[in-house]
């Protein structure tokens, strides 16, 4: 069974301590909310969770299906079936989005030490995706995220997870700069793919908007660097009445 579990992280990049001890335990088939606010380490324990090579770890581990993934490298966690919905702010002249998926595909599939997909083959997984995603199949041949809307990059993202069926999937603000219709498309996508793939889904979010369409069983919260709570849903409505200024004094208190 593959879970992913952190112990203990502490990380720095440029010599700035940012996360101060990260405990975090996302079950298989979980759908884990990771919530806190604005410049709390989510988005720095997401990429040290992927290997970012800017982040250095300095204290603690992170394993994935009980192996210890904290020296491997960003492919080797893809490759153990891990994903993160990164963003490609680039867009890439000549290179369309039928091409680019087909190349990590294949990427994968050597790695694994399989055949690359036959193109039948490929077509046919694409168009499945595709319909999971809502992603009109006009999609296929236009250019990676040349002219793309923020809604639209999000959708291929989801499109991306969906393809890729992880065992483990980050997602990291999906929700944010999105509008309801694309918001609830996204969600579908999510819920299916961790439905039908069994994948289990860390959801970062600093708002609770998405966490109504994508139902976490576990939630913790982030804070200066730490998870200073864990509980379940019932914590993202605490966070809607109340906002963050509990969990500040909390800690305060406890300091
Ligand atoms: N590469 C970096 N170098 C220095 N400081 C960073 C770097 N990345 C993030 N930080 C700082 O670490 C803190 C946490 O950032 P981040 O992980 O992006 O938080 P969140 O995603 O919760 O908003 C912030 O104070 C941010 O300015
Ligand atoms: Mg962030």
């Amino acid at each position: 069974m593959t879970q992913l579990e952190i112990r203990n992280l502490h990380v720095q990049a440029d010599d700035k301590q940012i996360l101060r001890g990260v405990d975090l335990l996302v079950k298989p088939h979980e759908i884990h909310a990771l919530m806190g606010p604005n410049g709390s380490g989510k988005s720095t324990l997401a990429n040290a969770i992927m290997g970012h090579p800017s982040l250095e770890v300095t204290e603690g581990q992170i394993l994935f299906g009980g192996e210890d993934i904290t020296a491997a490298s960003p492919d080797e966690r893809a490759q153990l079936g891990l994903f993160m919905a990164f963003q490609y702010p680039v867009a890439i002249p000549g290179v369309t989005i039928a091409k680019y998926l087909r190349t990590v595909m294949n990427a994968h599939r050597v790695a694994r030490g399989e055949d690359e997909i036959s193109l039948k083959e490929f077509r046919k997984t694409v168009e499945q995706a595709m319909a999971l995603c809502k992603v009109p199949k006009t999609w296929s041949s236009r250019y990676l995220n040349d002219g793309f809307s923020g809604g639209e990059k999000k959708r291929l993202e989801t499109l991306q997870l969906a393809l890729q069926r992880p065992k483990t999937a980050i997602l990291d603000e999906t929700d944010s700069g999105l509008d309801i219709d694309a918001l609830n498309t996204i969600a579908e996508g999510v819920n299916e793919v961790a439905r039908e793939a069994g994948t289990s889904v860390l959801i970062i979010t600093h708002y609770q908007r998405i966490l109504h369409l994508v139902k976490p069983d576990r939630v913790s919260i982030l804070f200066e660097g730490r998870v200073v709570q864990e509980g379940g849903p019932e914590l993202v409505d605490r966070l809607e009445a109340e906002g963050y200024g509990w969990v500040e004094e909390q800690v305060a208190a406890s300091a």
